[in-house]
């Protein structure tokens, strides 16, 4: 049997695939966007190099995949009936990551949030009367908590209807947590709430790079509109996978909602640009009382085609999460993974700004290395 994983072409989604490969000896069903299955070979080793030299991914795309090329916004994915009906038979947990992360699109997050984790949902479902299903994960965002200012949020006062959201992704997830609960009351069900993810705390490659521009753009400025002591709640990829993957591969867990942050352990802007000035980068003043015309320039800024103008739309739709100098408790996750906490940002964000700054906020990506290794992934699948 085999967990049903999406979003393994993207950032976080590449993690957890990796850490089930590395850690784990289940195989993965894999929803994969692409018209063929070389495309979607391709695909996946764009996102899972990161992790793996060519031979590694090889290997476990051979040996421990089947990839079931679909989407999330068509019904059951767009699979022809025989492979929905395979994908039913032959998964037995499900680990729900994909998302759209358009804050902007309204029409993006109703579809690939709301409608897409419904058909995950019925899925679910269909596992559950068939066979069963031993778990039901969904990755979801600290952005449930809506509209914060200074606190600390634990995970059961997180959703509160009555509360604004900040945007439409924000507003998409929310619900999507409330269908997992309504609709799949009878499975073992585990939400996951990650913080802002923003690198690896132990190399500094990363595929994804907008909050890093956004964070690159305020490292360069000599005047920071923030307050200096406001906490900003980052947490690394690596700590986020090793979370998610742990939990759901557990027989049971001690809570069905997580916060992977760095809760009360988060660091100030000023530990962070401490840190920074230690690298060689110049100690910024800060300066608060320019947030209302900062953001007034970064809006402005942001309709211009330049980098600079991507990196002020990309701080647009980031700034309430910046200055909402709010944190989310991580006792529980912190007590599930034997008392161990996230890195500080401050001891790897040099590395990862160097990284991204150096390659243009792209990642050098490998391509699919020949013609000899097509046929040989291409020849197996799992089981
Ligand atoms: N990154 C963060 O800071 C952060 C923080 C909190 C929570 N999260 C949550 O973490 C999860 C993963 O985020 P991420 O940063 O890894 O995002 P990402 O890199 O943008 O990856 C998104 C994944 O979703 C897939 N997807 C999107 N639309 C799809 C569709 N219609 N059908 C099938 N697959 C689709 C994408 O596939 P394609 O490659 O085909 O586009 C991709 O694999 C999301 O649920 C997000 O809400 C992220």
């Amino acid at each position: 049997m085999a967990i049903f994983l999406t979003g393994s072409t993207g950032y976080l989604g590449s993690y957890l695939a990796a850490g089930l490969f590395a850690e784990h000896r289940d195989s993965l069903n894999l929803l994969v966007r692409a018209k063929s299955e070389q495309e979607a070979r391709e695909r996946l080793w764009q996102s899972l190099q990161l992790h793996f030299e060519f031979s590694e991914f090889r290997d476990y795309i051979a040996t421990r995949v089947r990839i079931f090329r679909g989407d999330l916004t068509s019904e059951r994915f767009g699979l022809p009936d025989d492979e929905y009906q395979k994908l039913v038979e032959t998964s037995d947990s499900i680990l729900h990551c994909a998302a759209s992360l358009n804050r902007k699109s309204e029409k993006q997050c109703l579809n690939v949030n709301l409608r897409g984790s419904l058909e995950v949902i019925q899925l679910a479902r269909r596992i559950q009367s068939r066979s069963g299903l031993r778990r039901y994960s969904h990755v979801s965002t600290v952005a449930v908590a809506g509209t914060r200012q200074d606190e600390v949020v634990r995970e059961d006062e997180s959703i509160d209807w009555a509360r604004s959201d900040y945007d439409p992704y924000a507003r998409t997830k929310k619900f999507c947590e409330h269908m997992v609960h309504q609709l799949l009351p009878d499975v073992p069900r585990t939400l996951f709430r990650p913080a802002i993810v923003l690198g690896d705390s132990r190399k500094p490659e990363t595929t994804q790079f907008d909050m890093v521009q956004a964070f690159s753009v305020l490292a360069s400025l000599p005047v920071l509109p923030l307050r200096a002591d406001d906490r900003v709640d980052i947490v690394p990829a690596d700590y986020v996978a090793k979370a998610v993957v742990t939990i759901h591969q557990k027989e049971s867990a001690a809570h069905n909602t997580y916060h992977l942050s760095s809760g009360t352990g988060s660091q100030t802007y000023r530990e962070i640009t401490d840190a920074l000035a230690r690298e060689g980068l110049r100690k910024p003043v800060y300066f608060s009382s320019l947030g209302s015309p900062f953001s007034g320039t970064v809006n402005w800024l942001s309709d211009k085609k330049s980098s600079l103008g991507r990196g002020a739309s990309l701080l647009k739709v980031f700034w309430p999460y910046l200055v909402w100098n709010t944190v989310f408790d991580n006792s529980r996750v912190v007590a599930e993974l034997g008392g161990e906490a996230p890195a500080k940002f401050s001891t790897y964000a040099y590395p990862l700004l160097r990284f991204s700054r150096t390659n243009h906020f792209r990642y050098p990506a490998k391509p699919w290395p020949m013609e000899g290794a097509t046929r040989s992934v291409s020849g197996s699948s799992a089981a």
